[in-house]
């Protein structure tokens, strides 16, 4: 085992977290144990760039049970927990990486990743994918495929695909139900406001908050801001999305209207520019703007900065942007997704990335036992099915099960007779 992170001393700290979660991730505890028994990943390296946390350490470790040798780097530098890293490191992992790193250290810690030849890799955000194929493409004879995380993720690699620059089999675990009905709306839902509430402290009810894209996060986001009493305002450029949140009971207009009437925005598109340009003329004085997205391009803090006339650190992070006029603007996390890169940003709660994690650790498993075309592949539905029973049977919730009568008439179609 090798590390190079903040501090070794602080593992015992990072045990406890990662007890602490473990209890929450019942579903990814019961595989683990299957994997204990029927050691899938023996002589399998097994490379990860994931938020460095303690669930996804969790991750590390059922992969670790599996006989996988593992080795993680964190996907974003401002959310890594040293004292879970160093816990990671005394329990086996190979672990690269600290809270802070410089983008230079981030490319560094990647690529001691990939000094290991990785037979798989599970990346958030595909930076590992798209390194192998730009600069260390000799890598692609030995890795038997990887898993994707999230949506940002799989745009990189779809446009990959239909480029035929896609050297090799990808998982996309974050377009399976077990991870976007619930990581990206329920996870993401929450820990923007947890995050968002730590941060700044101010009330959710009574605001007008601005919530820009609809698709699943922005989903989990509106419905968190709705319950906690927001006047919420959705922003879409989908207009099947844009109907449902219309149906779903939210006002929804153009982000330059939304913004004039905003108190806090919050962006979730995967795109980039979301407020951009002119858009912070009609931003109000006293506006809070943060982002879910993946990358912190979504509130582009280039035109930002180019259109005040002072900015400050408020806290580590709330900087106000003061602009020509006397308004401030407050920009929360850098523009980072706020829910993991912010200091109280502690990612999705155990019991939901116990699905998310569940679905990586059979995919990983897949890529183990079938060997697989280059392309983008849909998780199997029954492995979904799977994870979903495990989870209902861990929250003792049982549900009914088709009659063998119900089975023929489901698949009949000469139902009248
Ligand atoms: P999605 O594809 O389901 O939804 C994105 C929505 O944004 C779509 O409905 C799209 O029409 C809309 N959109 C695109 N450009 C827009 C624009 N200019 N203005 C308004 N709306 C626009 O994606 P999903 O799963 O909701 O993910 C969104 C982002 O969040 C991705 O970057 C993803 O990687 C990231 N993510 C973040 C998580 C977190 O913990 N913060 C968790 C999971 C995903």
């Amino acid at each position: 085992m090798a590390y190079d992170i903040k501090d070794i001393n602080l593992a015992p700290q990072g045990e406890k977290k990662i007890k602490w979660v473990q209890k929450h991730m019942p579903v990814l505890e019961t595989i683990k144990k299957q994997f204990m028994e029927e050691k899938p990943f023996e002589g399998i390296t097994i490379g990860s760039c994931l938020h460095l946390e303690p669930k996804t350490i969790n991750l590390g470790l059922t992969l670790q049970a599996g006989g996988a040798e593992v080795v993680m780097t964190g996907c974003n530098p401002l959310s890594t927990q040293d004292d879970a890293t160093a816990a990671g490191a005394k329990m086996g992992l190979n672990m690269y990486g600290w809270t802070g790193e410089t983008n230079e250290e981030y490319y560094e810690q990647l690529n001691k990743v990939l000094d290991y030849e990785p037979d798989i890799v599970i990346d958030d955000g595909a930076d590992l994918i798209f390194l192998i194929h730009k600069e260390r493409p000799e890598l692609l004879e030995k890795l038997r495929g990887g898993c994707e995380e999230t949506t940002t993720g799989i745009h990189r690699l779809k446009a990959m695909f239909n480029d035929n620059a896609l050297k090799m089999p990808v998982m996309a675990v974050n377009d399976s139900y077990m991870k976007y009905l619930f990581d990206n709306r329920y996870g993401t839902g929450q820990s923007t406001f947890d995050s968002i509430m730590g941060t700044t402290n101010t009330v959710i009810a009574g605001q007008t908050v601005v919530v820009c894209g609809y698709g699943w996060c922005g989903r989990g986001i509106a419905m968190r801001a709705d319950g906690l009493g927001a006047n919420v305002i959705v922003t879409e450029v989908d207009p099947i999305r844009a109907l449902e949140a219309k149906m779903d009971g939210y006002r929804v207009m153009t982000v330059q209207n939304a913004l004039k009437e905003a108190d806090l925005v919050i962006t979730a598109t995967g795109n980039k520019d979301i407020i951009s340009g002119d858009d912070f003329k009609y931003v109000k004085d006293g506006c809070m703007l943060a982002n879910s997205g993946h990358f912190n391009v979504e509130v582009n803090e280039n035109d930002l900065a180019a259109q005040c006339v002072a900015r400050e650190q408020l806290k580590p992070d709330i900087e106000a942007f003061t602009m020509e006029d006397g308004r401030e603007i407050y920009l929360l996390a850098g523009g980072r997704l706020v829910n993991l890169a912010g200091e109280h940003g502690q990612g999705h709660p155990a019991e939901i990335m116990d699905l998310s994690f569940a679905m990586q650790a059979l995919s990983a498993r897949r890529l183990v036992e079938e060997d697989m075309e280059p392309g983008v592949y849909k998780t199997a539905d029954s492995t979904d099915m799977e994870i979903a029973r495990l989870k209902l049977q861990t929250m003792n919730v049982e549900i009914d099960e088709l009659s063998d009568d119900q089975k023929v008439y489901m698949n009949s179609w000469d139902v009248g007779t």
